[in-house]
């Protein structure tokens, strides 16, 4: 039974000899020197051109397409995206799970490749899946874990109550994982990424399946992380989520990165107002017409409605009822709002995140 990362082959540096394994390590080391020199002091994840891809009979997939990133110490970073964008493939990569095809990172002040020990033993990482066993009371969870990373017995069964009681989970601490809630178990789970207090906790989407109640307590622990410098890097499907709890927010789709920025940064984006219609008849009719207008800077179709970006709603919801108006088309239902980090995924990656996941 083990509640340890996965572990990972890594492939150790050319040993030195030959022309040939001279020349990689000295472009090798120069470029760990530009990363080095690039990374401002307060950097805890730096990335350059990381890449993963996966080959088996059915082809291959690029799952990481060369990314650039960078995390600053003490903030809440969010990666946001459809199923298979690549994020999980990512965090297993900067938690030394997973070796990149190409690039190089150097996560929490330890180069990824060449120090992967140093990376394990300064990050935090829970999975997408959890790492409970069900028959073994959380207690013993975290104890162990906090064994497989080092701690003498009497530290680890001190740290394992402090953290039980830290997310309010003391009163289940002694029974086995089977019987705890969803919720619950996640909070465990993060116990389990905390036991050895890492400077860098990857969160692979800590919310998901959770209700709204249990959602919003585990955004809470997750900021008092913060409030505690802990780098808390998570994964998440959730608009909301990103916009609540992250200080910034990497779009990811195909591989790639989009666009980063603060959600507010990135609403800003979206200038103006988003207004949605729908009339009765076709809506490719409505759309054509809308997308004429001066003052709509974007229309797209959307199941039945049609998804206006204009420059100012309130003044321009009474020309679009006359021109749909004028045009004989009725309409069924027309409203404004704010933009949304929906709609900064939608015009990044002209897909909405909701019809993917059917929630949001
Ligand atoms: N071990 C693997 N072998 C082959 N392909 C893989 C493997 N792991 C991931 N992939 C592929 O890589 C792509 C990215 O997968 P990844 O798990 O990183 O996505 P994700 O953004 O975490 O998705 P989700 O939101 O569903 O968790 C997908 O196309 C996936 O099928
Ligand atoms: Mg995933």
């Amino acid at each position: 039974m083990c509640t340890a990362p996965d572990t990972v082959a890594f492939q150790p540096a050319p040993a030195t000899g030959g022309e040939q394994d001279a020349g990689y390590l000295c472009s090798w080391n120069l470029l760990i020197r530009v990363i080095s020199r690039r990374m401002a002091p307060s950097d805890i994840i730096r990335t350059e051109s990381l890449s993963r891809r996966f080959t088996s009979r059915r082809g291959t997939v690029l799952a990481v397409a060369g990314i650039d990133l960078q995390v600053s110490e003490g903030e809440i970073y969010g990666f946001l995206g459809p199923n298979g964008a690549g994020k999980t493939t990512t965090l297993r990569m900067l938690a030394t799970l997973l070796p990149p095809s190409g690039g190089t990172a150097i996560v929490a002040g330890a180069d990824l490749l060449r120090e992967p020990a140093l990376v394990r033993e300064r990050i935090g990482y829970v999975s997408q899946a959890g790492s409970s066993f069900p028959d073994v009371v959380g207690r013993d969870e975290l104890v162990l874990q906090g064994r497989l990373y080092g701690m003498p017995k009497a530290d680890a069964k001190r740290r394992a109550t402090q953290l039980l009681n830290d997310l309010d989970l003391a009163e289940f601490g002694d029974r086995p994982t089977k019987t705890y809630s969803g919720g619950q178990r996640r909070r465990l789970d993060i116990g389990i990424g905390l036991m050895h207090l890492p400077k860098l906790l990857f969160l692979d989407e800590p919310t998901t399946g959770l209700d709204p109640q249990s959602r919003a307590r585990m955004w809470d622990e997750v900021r008092k992380l913060r409030a505690h410098g802990t780098t808390v890097f998570l994964t998440t499907h959730y608009l909301e989520e990103a916009d609540a709890l992250c200080d910034r927010v990497a779009i990811m789709d195909h591989g790639k990165v989009s666009v980063v920025g603060t959600p507010v940064e990135l609403k800003k984006q979206v200038a103006g107002d988003v207004v949605l219609v729908s009339v009765e008849g076709p809506t490719a009719i409505a759309r054509t017409l809308l997308a004429e207008q001066r003052f709509v800077r974007k229309a797209e179709e959307e199941g039945s409605s049609v998804r206006l970006y204009v420059e100012n709603g309130p003044t321009d919801m009474p020309a679009i009822l006359r021109l749909l108006d004028g045009a004989g088309l009725v309409i069924r239902e027309l409203s404004m709002s704010r933009p949304s980090l929906d709609d900064v995924f939608l015009i990044q990656t002209g897909r909405s995140l909701r019809d993917e996941n059917g929630q949001g």
